[in-house]
Formats: structure tokens, sequence, C-alpha cells
């Protein structure tokens, strides 16, 4: 029988950002982060489980894809065979409306969506079991990109650091994301300015930049000490709806990890990048409060009050360089939508958006 499902996903943001892992190879994250889920960017993925298939396939963006990211989906789609007994190959076809691998957070957002719709295509999404199934994508997710896990919830999302020292192939290594509870209106305010620094793909993926930084940085012993005590304090922030303290802190931990990163030679800036970040000092210098944050890649994402975001975003397109600016806010979860054979008109599992 055919099997098919879809999901959407969205990127997150992280404000306490996640860098470095756990040694023992399940992908556990070496520290606490906290992010927003985006609205705004979204990757649409299908998942069918075809009897006539010789292997997995991977379609992204209208284009075959072999190596690396087909590898990863696999992977992820091996672990769904093996939790459902099904033993036939998947066609994925999924797509992006924003430029992928760049720093964009594609990854986080498009192994949500996948965790989702193979999770669906395979049977394992069982009604009424919505809390459970999410748990479930998340952890799914998260082995592939740790932040994928986040981007299973909406609103601002924690994922706690892995156990120092996980049992492999047990449920010892088992981490799910959990959303952090927050004031509506603190949340409903909130802009996220993404000002595109280079429609390029990045040079070097964030798993290879975290295992270079944890192999040869001099700072990533001082990284992993600073991470949890930011990460408190975002929490903090965030939850007493302290919108200068969170950005303040959000800035402080982008640049703390990328300084941990530049030391081992993992710079993922560009000229337009520190063109942005002088942008955002100065609109704040008058007096505005916009902070920045920047992930694996050269783009800036803005973190703005409602009311402040489109003057903020004028200035950013003005910027020499910026490709362009997406206006994002806070969004909800992964959502799926069930289409095996009989049932294709839709039993449809919504995603919680989570306040
Ligand atoms: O989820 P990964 O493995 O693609 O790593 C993401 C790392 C950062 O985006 C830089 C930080 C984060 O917490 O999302």
């Amino acid at each position: 029988m055919k099997r098919e499902a879809s999901a959407t996903a969205h990127p997150n943001i992280a404000l306490a950002k996640y860098w470095g892992k756990r040694p023992g190879g399940a992908n556990l994250p070496a520290v606490p982060s906290l992010s927003v889920t985006l609205a705004g960017m979204e990757t649409h993925t299908r998942v069918s489980f075809l009897p006539g298939l010789s292997r997995d396939r991977l379609v992204l963006g209208g284009k075959d894809e072999e190596g690396r990211p087909l590898v990863r989906a696999t992977l992820m789609l091996d672990r769904v065979r093996e939790l459902s007994g099904l033993s036939t190959f998947a066609e994925i076809v999924s797509r992006n409306d924003f430029p992928t691998a760049s720093g964009l957070a594609s990854s986080a957002s498009g192994f949500a969506a996948l965790a989702f719709a193979a999770l669906g295509a395979a049977g394992l999404a069982p009604d009424g079991a919505d809390a459970a199934f999410r748990e479930r994508a998340s952890d799914l997710a998260r082995r592939a990109s740790v932040s994928a896990g986040r981007s299973a919830f909406g609103g601002f999302v924690e994922l706690a650091a892995g156990p120092a020292h996980p049992e492999q192939g047990m449920s010892g290594d088992r981490l799910v994301a959990r959303p952090l509870a927050a004031p509506r209106a603190f949340e409903e305010s909130l802009r996220v300015l993404v000002a595109v620094a280079t429609e390029g793909a990045k040079a070097v993926s964030s798993t290879d930049g975290m295992g270079r930084t944890a192999k040869e940085s001099p700072y990533y012993a001082a990284w992993l000490e600073e991470a949890p005590r930011l990460h408190r304090g975002l929490r903090e922030a965030v939850l007493g709806g302290d919108f200068e303290a969170m950005g303040m802190l959000a800035e402080a931990s982008a640049l703390a990890m990328h300084a941990s990163a530049v030391a081992a030679g993992v710079v993922y800036w560009n000229g337009v990048t520190l063109e942005l970040m002088r942008a955002v000092r100065e609109i704040r210098a008058r007096g505005t409060a916009v902070f920045f944050t920047i992930d694996a890649g050269p783009h800036v994402k803005v973190l703005a009050r409602e009311s402040d975001a489109p003057a903020a975003l004028t200035y950013l397109r003005g910027v020499p360089g910026v490709v362009r600016v997406i206006e994002t806010r806070p969004g909800r979860g992964a959502e799926l939508r069930l289409e095996s054979e009989g049932a294709r008109a839709s039993s449809a599992l919504a995603g919680e958006a989570v306040s």
C-alpha cells in the first residue's frame, strides 16, 4: 500500500544559541538553547513510502539530491522504518520559500517537516495523540539537526543540554524540545527582521563548524561555561516580558558563539554582516531598541518591537550589499497532513500555536 503524508514547518531563530555537541554520536547538544519559531518562512515536505523504489529519493526545490543531504534524510527514514516495521523506501519532495543552506535555518524547518511527514506517512501519528506525537517528532528531528527539534513547537521554545553521558540505543539519548510559556502581548509584538547578506549557500556546515570549534578553539571551554548562564538570563527575560534584556542577551549569546568559532578559523560573516551589525547599533544609539543575532551564516536577524519594525526595516534595506529583508514574527510549530490512500482527502493534525 502506498503511504503518504505532507507536513509544513517553519525555521526558528535561537536567542540563546546551541553550539557544540556531546560526545557519543547521538547528536545531543552540549549547551541549552532557547529559540523563537518564525512565521513567514516555510518548508513544505511530502513523504511517500512506495513499494517500487530500490532506495530513498530526495527532491529538494525540484532538484534530485545526492550525497550528504540524502544520507541525513535516509538516516531519519531508517529510524522511522525501525519504529514502524515498514521496509519500503520513500520519496521525499521538499521545497522552501526561502534560500536553502545559507544560515537561514533551512535545516531546522527541513528536518522538522521531514520528521512530521515521515512519521505520519508511516502511520505513527495516531489521532488524538498530538502531544506525544509532537514530542516524538521533536526527538526524531533533533537527531538530524538539533535546531530542528525546536521547530516542532511554536512560539518560544527551549531545548535542554543533552545528558553528559548518554546511554546509547536506550531512551537515555532521547531529548525533546519544550514550549516556554510567555506573556501573549510580548510574543505578539515581537518582530524578527531577517536581513539576507548573500544569496549563496554557506561554505561550512554548522556540524563541521562546531566540530572544528570544539577541537581547535582556545575559547570553546569558555563558551561551554558561558552558554548556560546566557540561557538562564534569556529564559528570565522572556518569561518576564523584558524585551530589552532579551535583546541584549541574544546579542551577547550570538557574539560569544561566533567568538569561539572565529578563534578556530570558522568565520561565517561577510562584509555585509559587519555593516548590518553596525547599522543595528546605530539605530539603537538613536534610541530605538533593536538587537541582532547571527547563526551559522552571514545573515543578520534583527529583533524589534512591532511599532519600531517599519522604520528599522527601511533602514536595514538601505545598508549596502543587503539582498533583501524578510519580516517575520513568532509562528506555529510544524503541522502534519495525512494523505494515505482511502483517507487522502485529509485528516489534519494541526500544530498548536504555543503561548
Ligand atoms: O541545528 P544545527 O545542527 O543546524 O545547528 C544550528 C546552530 C545554530 O543555528 C548556529 C544555533 C542554534 O541554536 O540554532
